[in-house]
């Protein structure tokens, strides 16, 4: 916990550091300071600076603009950012373009992606990745949130264990293993949440 802690007065170093730099118009390197230039840098660098630095939006993996919009709206209902509810989907929208998920890095479409008609528990790693599941997971390590191969065990005897993994990934959820939260995946469909459930309860 402590760690957390000294990072955030990092942070406050850095922004206290960037303001500075700013007003003598010095250009900083891209991977410090500042969001990335974009239509609605300007609400992010406003909205996000003021609590911690933009290393905390930089060192995410590029996640899908759900993951953004909920990010956003945690700082707002968790942390008390004063985000007006009116620039939340204009946030989500810079967010998932300039830091979100898209092929070689590209930046992500603002649409959601295309929602694949079958899918079968071989796709769980392609299906995972295109959701950004991998950022918080990992198959046999705990990284955010558990290992696939722990979930599958805790699951291995219980019924509706499609029900509640089916229900985790649209609705989100925190507390079954701890205080951090998972946030939902309304757009993966029933044949990709299919599929990723088989492959995760068959995680060894
Ligand atoms: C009122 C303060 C505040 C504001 C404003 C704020 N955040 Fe945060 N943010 C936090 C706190 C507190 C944490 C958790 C810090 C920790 O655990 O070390 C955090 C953590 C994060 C993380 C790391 C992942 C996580 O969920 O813990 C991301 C990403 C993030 N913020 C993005 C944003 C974005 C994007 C904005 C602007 C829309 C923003 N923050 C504005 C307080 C704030
Ligand atoms: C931002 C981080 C994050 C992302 C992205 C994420 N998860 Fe999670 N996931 C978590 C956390 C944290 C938990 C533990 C929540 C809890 O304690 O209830 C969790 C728990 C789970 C569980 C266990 C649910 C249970 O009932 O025990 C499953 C299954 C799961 N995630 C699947 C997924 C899938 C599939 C994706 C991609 C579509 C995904 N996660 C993306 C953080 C994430």
């Amino acid at each position: 916990m402590s760690g957390r802690f000294r990072n955030l007065v990092l942070a406050a170093a850095v922004i206290g550091g960037m303001t500075c730099a700013m007003a003598l118009d010095i250009q900083l390197p891209p991977e410090t300071g500042a969001f990335k230039q974009d239509r609605g840098a300007e609400i992010a660098n406003g909205q996000c600076l003021i609590c911690h630095s933009v290393e905390y939006v930089v060192l995410q993996p590029p996640m899908p603009r759900a993951f953004w919009k909920s990010s956003v709206q945690k700082m707002q209902q968790k942390y008390g950012a004063p985000i007006p509810d009116d620039q939340v989907e204009a946030l989500a929208d810079y967010l998932a373009r300039n830091y979100g998920v898209g092929p070689n890095g590209a930046p992500a479409p603002l649409e959601a992606p295309v929602p694949t008609q079958s899918a079968a528990p071989s796709d769980g790693p392609k299906l995972a990745t295109k959701y950004g599941c991998f950022g918080c997971h990992n198959v046999t390590v705990k990284v955010v949130g558990p290992a696939y191969r722990d979930i599958a065990a805790k699951y291995k005897s219980d019924a509706d264990a499609f029900g509640k993994i089916d229900q985790q990934i649209h609705k989100g959820g925190s507390g079954k293993w701890g205080p951090m939260i998972m946030p939902p995946f309304p757009q993966v469909t029933a044949a990709e949440t299919k599929a990723l459930a088989e492959w995760i309860l068959g995680a060894k």
